[in-house]
């Protein structure tokens, strides 16, 4: 099915000035850019963003590294988006990540993993919405 999914470049990767290669990959494999901005988010902003995981032991060092530095958002669009831009990313861990995945390649840890990208097509609606006005997505036509 042509999905949407959303997904951020983490500040480690920005850092890395590898914003250009993880674009390249996924246009790529296919997915479009239909929106896409530099933040740099507030303490309120990833607490917000990352709710879900609020009760997780990991929460205080996830919200201080993604307010470390700029982060990439961005919507991508494709046939099964979500999964395809889950496969592009590999493990949340990258020492599980399978070559060639942007986690092999440029994560460090899984605190400090390159990227986060929709798990489901419920979670990225609502990642979407959280980040994007319906004004600020262009659809694809060609
Ligand atoms: P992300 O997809 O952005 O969603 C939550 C993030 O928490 C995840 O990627 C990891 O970078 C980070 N994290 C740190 N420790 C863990 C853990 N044990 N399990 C899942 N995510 C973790």
């Amino acid at each position: 099915a042509l999905e949407r999914t959303f997904s951020i470049i983490k500040p480690d990767a920005v850092a890395k000035n590898v914003i250009g290669g993880i674009y390249n990959r996924f246009e790529s494999a296919g997915l479009r850019l239909v929106a896409s901005k530099m933040l740099h988010l507030s303490k309120e902003q990833a607490e917000g963003f990352y709710a879900e995981h609020s009760e997780r032991p990991f929460f205080a060092a996830l919200v201080s590294f993604m307010t470390s530095g700029p982060v990439m958002v961005q919507v991508l669009e494709g046939e099964n988006a979500v999964l395809k831009n889950r496969e592009i990313m590999g493990a949340t861990n990258p020492a599980d990540a399978l070559a060639g995945t942007l986690r092999a390649d440029y994560a460090a840890s899984i605190d400090e993993n390159a990227c986060h990208g929709s798990d489901a097509p419920e979670s990225a609606a609502r990642e979407i919405a959280y980040f994007f006005s319906d004004e600020e997505i262009c659809p694809r036509t060609r």
